[in-house]
This record gives C-alpha cells, sequence and structure tokens, in this order.
C-alpha cells in the first residue's frame, strides 16, 4: 500500500493504537447485567452507612433539603430486576475542570445505562456550557467513536464556579428549556462542589432533576476512605508519569552528569508524587503533606535534599532524579502564612489592585500589607515565582500552582548552599551531630564536583491519554452508576465504585456528606474535603521505610508504558492496593468482560 496513504489514513484519532483500542472489552460488574448478559441500568437500596464531615450541623443548615432528602445514609447498586426501565429521560452531562483519562468512557456508561428510551445530551464547555445552554445530543456513532479513547474534547471543559443568582437562574433555564430529568457534572472537588449547590437549588425551585457527581481528577485527592478509594485518571496520569521519570532514572544514571528535578502534578495533595515514587524509587521524593506535618521550613527542605546529594556524591553517585510535587510551595509553612496573607489582602482589596498598571505597582502595594516575615519572605524570592503569587486565584480562590516553577527555586537554593558547604566545609564534614562523615579525599573530591541540573514539569501530558485498563473500566461503570441514579430518581449523590479486587462494589455517596466549611480568600465556603496523603497510610509507610535505601543505593525503577496486555496490565494503583489491603497490585477485577461497541 502506498505508505503517504498510510499516513494520512491515520489522521483524525486513526492511529492503529486508537483504532485497536477503541475494540479493547471492559469488564462490568455484575450489577450492570440483566439475565441474558446484557447491560442495564441497575436500582439502589439504603446500607447501614453514613458519611458526614466536620461541622455538619453548618451542612445541614446549607444543603436543608437535598440533606433531609438522602439523611447522608450511602446507597448501594444492586441489579434491577427483570422490569422495565425508565424511558422517556432526559440526561444531561458536562465535564468540570482538568481533564483526566476515561472521560469519554464515562460518556458511554451514560449512554449503555440510558439504552435506547432515553436521550443522553452533551454540554459543551463544563459548567460555563450549563449557564449559556449550549447543548446538543449525543448519538450511538458518537459515543462508540471515542470509547477508550482519552482526552474531554469530545465535550470541551471549564473551571468556572457556579455562585452567582444570575448564574443560578441560568441554569434553571437551561434545565427547563431542554426539559432536563438529570444532570451528570463529570469534576473533581470543586465541580461536585458545584454539583451540591446545584441539587440543593433546583430541590428549593420544586424541578424534579436529579444531579449526580462523578469523581474525576488525576491528582486522586477526592476519595472517601474505602468507599471511594481514588478518583478516575489517577492511575492512567501516574502511569504515564511513571514511565517518564523511569527513563529518567535511566538517563541520569548512563549519563552520570545530571540531577533531574521533576515537579509531578498535583495541586495540593501529593498522591501522584507518592504513586510515582513507589513506582520509580527515586533519590529522593518530597511529600507535601509531611513537609507540613514536620513543620519544615525552606531552608530545611534544602539541607535534607543537598545532605542526600552530598552522600550520594560520598559514595560515587553524582545523578539522580528528584520529585516535586506541585502543590509543596502551599504546604511549607512560612509559604503558607505568605499564601494566606496574600488571598485576604487580594480579596480585600481587588478593586485597588485590578487598577494597577504592572506587576511590580501590585507588589508595591501589596508589601506594606503583609506582616514582616512575610513581607521579606516576598521580596526573597525570584521575581517570577512573586509575580505568579500575586496573579488573579482561580474561579475557586485556587493559587494556580502548576505554573510556579518551585522545582527551580529549589535548585536556586540547593546550588547556593553548597557552594557554603565547599566554602567552611568544617561546619558540614566531620563528626558531630548533624555534620556528615566524609575522609578528607571524599571532602577534597566533593569540593571538585559541580551540580547540573535539569528541570522538568510532567503535568498535562499525563491527563488526556488513553486510559489504563483500570480506568477505562472504572469511567465506564462510574457511568452507567450515575445513569442509573438519574434513571432512579436520586438526587445529591456522587457515583463510586469500590473493591476492585473483587468485581467492583457499587455506591452513591451523598455529596452533602463530603462537604465540610472551609476558610477561602478570609470567607467560609462550603466544599468537599480534599484527601491528602496520610503518614500514617500503609503506602506512605512503605515509602518512608524504603526512601533511604533507594537514595544510597541508587535503587531505582523503570516501570516502562501502560500496559494493555502483559504483565502489568491489570495493575491498579499501588497506593490504592496498600491502603485497601488487597493481596496483590495485579488485583484488577471489575467483573465480566465485556466488548462494548457491541451492546447496542
Ligand atoms: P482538577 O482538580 O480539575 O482535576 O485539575 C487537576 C489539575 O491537573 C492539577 O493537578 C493542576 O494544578 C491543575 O489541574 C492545572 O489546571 P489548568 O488546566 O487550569 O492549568
Amino acid at each position: 500500500m502506498d505508505l503517504s496513504f498510510k499516513v494520512r489514513q491515520t489522521a483524525g484519532k486513526h492511529s492503529p493504537l486508537e483504532e485497536e483500542i477503541r475494540k479493547l472489552p471492559i469488564p462490568v460488574s455484575a450489577v450492570f447485567l440483566g439475565k441474558n448478559g446484557k447491560i442495564r441500568p441497575a436500582v439502589f437500596r439504603e446500607t447501614d452507612m453514613t458519611l458526614t464531615c466536620t461541622g455538619h450541623d453548618r451542612i445541614a443548615e446549607v444543603f436543608p433539603r437535598t440533606v433531609a432528602k438522602s439523611r447522608n445514609i450511602i446507597l448501594e447498586a444492586v441489579a434491577a430486576d427483570e422490569a422495565e426501565t425508565a424511558a422517556g429521560k432526559r440526561v444531561a452531562v458536562l465535564f468540570s475542570g482538568g481533564p483526566a483519562a476515561g472521560g469519554h468512557n464515562v460518556l458511554a456508561g451514560l449512554a449503555a445505562a440510558l439504552g435506547n428510551g432515553n436521550t443522553l445530551l452533551g454540554i459543551r464547555r463544563g459548567p460555563k456550557g450549563l449557564i449559556k445552554g449550549d447543548l446538543f445530543e449525543i448519538n450511538k456513532e458518537d459515543v462508540k467513536s471515542i470509547i477508550n479513547i482519552g482526552g474531554f474534547d469530545f465535550l470541551g471543559t471549564d473551571r468556572t464556579k457556579i455562585k452567582s443568582p444570575e448564574q443560578f437562574d441560568s441554569v434553571r433555564e437551561t434545565v427547563v428549556k431542554n426539559k432536563l430529568d438529570g444532570l451528570v457534572v463529570v469534576g473533581g472537588d470543586d465541580s461536585n462542589t458545584n454539583a451540591a449547590f446545584i441539587a440543593e437549588y433546583l430541590e428549593t425551585q420544586g424541578i424534579n432533576c436529579s444531579v449526580v457527581g462523578v469523581p474525576k481528577t488525576i491528582d486522586g485527592d477526592m476519595t472517601a476512605g474505602s468507599y471511594l478509594p481514588i478518583s478516575f485518571g489517577f492511575d492512567t496520569a501516574t502511569k504515564i508519569y511513571s514511565e517518564l521519570v523511569g527513563n529518567l532514572n535511566q538517563d541520569a544514571a548512563s549519563a552520570v552528569k545530571y540531577y533531574h528535578f521533576v515537579k509531578l502534578m498535583g495541586r495540593t495533595a501529593s498522591k501522584i508524587t507518592l504513586e510515582v515514587a513507589l513506582q520509580t524509587k527515586p533519590a529522593i521524593a518530597l511529600i507535601s503533606e509531611e513537609i507540613a506535618e514536620k513543620n519544615m521550613s525552606l531552608n530545611s527542605i534544602v539541607d535534607y535534599i543537598v545532605r542526600i546529594i552530598t552522600e550520594r556524591r560520598i559514595k560515587g553517585i553524582n545523578h539522580g532524579v528528584i520529585l516535586v510535587p506541585e502543590g509543596l510551595i502551599e504546604f511549607i509553612p512560612e509559604m503558607r502564612k505568605l499564601i494566606g496573607e496574600l488571598n485576604k489582602a487580594l480579596a480585600e482589596y481587588s478593586k485597588d489592585i485590578a487598577d494597577l498598571p504592572s506587576l511590580e505597582h501590585k507588589r508595591e502595594f501589596l508589601l506594606p500589607r503583609l506582616s514582616a516575615e512575610s513581607a521579606q519572605l516576598m521580596a526573597s524570592l525570584p521575581p517570577d515565582i512573586q509575580a505568579m503569587l500575586i496573579l488573579d486565584r482561580d474561579d475557586h480562590g485556587n493559587v494556580k500552582v502548576s505554573q510556579i516553577e518551585t522545582e527551580k527555586l529549589l535548585t536556586e537554593k540547593i546550588r547556593y548552599r553548597l557552594s557554603e558547604m565547599k566554602r567552611h566545609t568544617g561546619l558540614f564534614f566531620g563528626e558531630g551531630e548533624g555534620k556528615i562523615e566524609a575522609t578528607a579525599e571524599q571532602v577534597e573530591d566533593f569540593k571538585k564536583v559541580t551540580l547540573s541540573t535539569q528541570s522538568h514539569f510532567l503535568g498535562y501530558e499525563g491527563r488526556s491519554s488513553k486510559p489504563t485498563r483500570f480506568d477505562a473500566a472504572f469511567t465506564f461503570l462510574l457511568g452507567l452508576t450515575a445513569g442509573s441514579l438519574v434513571l432512579a430518581g436520586k438526587t445529591g449523590y456522587m457515583a463510586a465504585i469500590t473493591d476492585f479486587d473483587k468485581g467492583g462494589r457499587v455506591l452513591a455517596l451523598p455529596l452533602t456528606g463530603l462537604i465540610t466549611a472551609e476558610t477561602r480568600g478570609g470567607k467560609e465556603e462550603f466544599v468537599i474535603e480534599k484527601s491528602l496523603v496520610e503518614l500514617g497510610s500503609p503506602s506512605f509507610k512503605v515509602f518512608a521505610q524504603n526512601r533511604d535505601k533507594w537514595a544510597q543505593e541508587d535503587l531505582f525503577s523503570s516501570p516502562g508504558a501502560i500496559q494493555y496486555w502483559g504483565p502489568t496490565s491489570n495493575q491498579v494503583p499501588l497506593i490504592v492496593a496498600l491502603d485497601q489491603g488487597y493481596a496483590d497490585f495485579n488485583a484488577f477485577n471489575l467483573g465480566e468482560e465485556k466488548q462494548i461497541t457491541e451492546i447496542w
């Protein structure tokens, strides 16, 4: 065949892998299978489990109708009997926040649950599209073309927070105009908070429309203990980052001249970094939650890294990989204080600041409004980091940490500390507390070595890949769960799957049971509580018990690419297997495999 034709033929999502991957069978939990083996929606029953967060009395005041309806009781899906399922329902779905692999399979799961008798509508560009009423009907052929294909591009996404009365009115208009019986919000903590408020609002308006959330975020920080061990997208993103970090480990050991500083996405929690560290065993991995817990200052983090670099150097290792979580900056106590003060000042003087012509003017305006320590810290930071800290927050009040070059801030400080050590070796080497043991010859050798670094940011490249087998199955089941919830007329719930090693247990978590009160921009806000790395968790303990050995003996590993077939294709995230007590990492079992393209 003409090879140029072959090149053209693979355009528009028709690479050989994409073609093959669309046909990849997906496991389906038994609750979604009828007697004939066909997929059908499940029904829900109440369990004896309830969900509540701190301050739930306040939550019940803010969400009186949805709390009264759900009583914060967790629902469990059971197979429906063969009686007729609901028909004629119109259900709309939107993506919200950053993309995560598997979003398209949520649409496939929804379409499969709704079957031929109901209509699935897509909302373009996330919550903004919901406000504008930008909807279209999704047909089966569309769904078939995106099964197991990554990205959120079929619908698009955005990060609008629905907060003003006008925005809520527009949502009502969209729901009424499109005769929606259901609205499915696929998003992270902020987006599911949106979903909880919309559910409450529609109830107060007497509008019968089920609002259901689907837990998405590569950050893995929207979980609910054993009821929801992870959000979708985490597995794919961490496998991609682990492959790349593994390659860097290998390259560092081959070229023997660089330390690679790798900032890994994860706005707040360091779960991505922990998972990638368990997969790749780098020289160093910083975990923000540990840094906050130990109250480590920026200088003590630098000391910690410098010590490991020096000890490795003494052993003849002058290369390696250092993982830095994206959200680190907000966990360093003095930085956290500074950001808190900036947030307050930015909120209080938003109008004055908006009128100032340049960043320099904004900085000058803000400095006197900070405490003396924070102003001093601010002034000591590189100008580009100061600029990022002053910039506008996103719609949900978050600092744009993905744009702050924390890894560069660290390398600058590490370089300075190493030069100090070279100039005053007596202070740092020898016997005594905190000193590094080394012979005179090793110290001389240390003085000759320069630190060569490379910086990387692994983030966006992990969010829109084709989903792993785990994420493909997880998301399809989440779509089936969300569709079933809407058909059952349930509102204010989040779809959840657990027991990934036992065929999948399908749950519905009351959104109000996940919500807590937080202070953002100096105001009380109600948001879904983020789940962070717990220092008492088995996954963190395994990391903490082994990291010194990995560092001292350079025991890195390189796990390779996502596997669709082969030895690691059944792997669940390592932190899930460790924290949930599974017998094996290759424990993935979410039911009977089905060829999804053939279900309609
Ligand atoms: P979500 O919480 O919306 O899933 O987004 C996660 C994330 O990928 C973070 O890890 C990162 O800080 C942020 O999105 C980047 O956002 P943006 O796409 O707006 O640059």
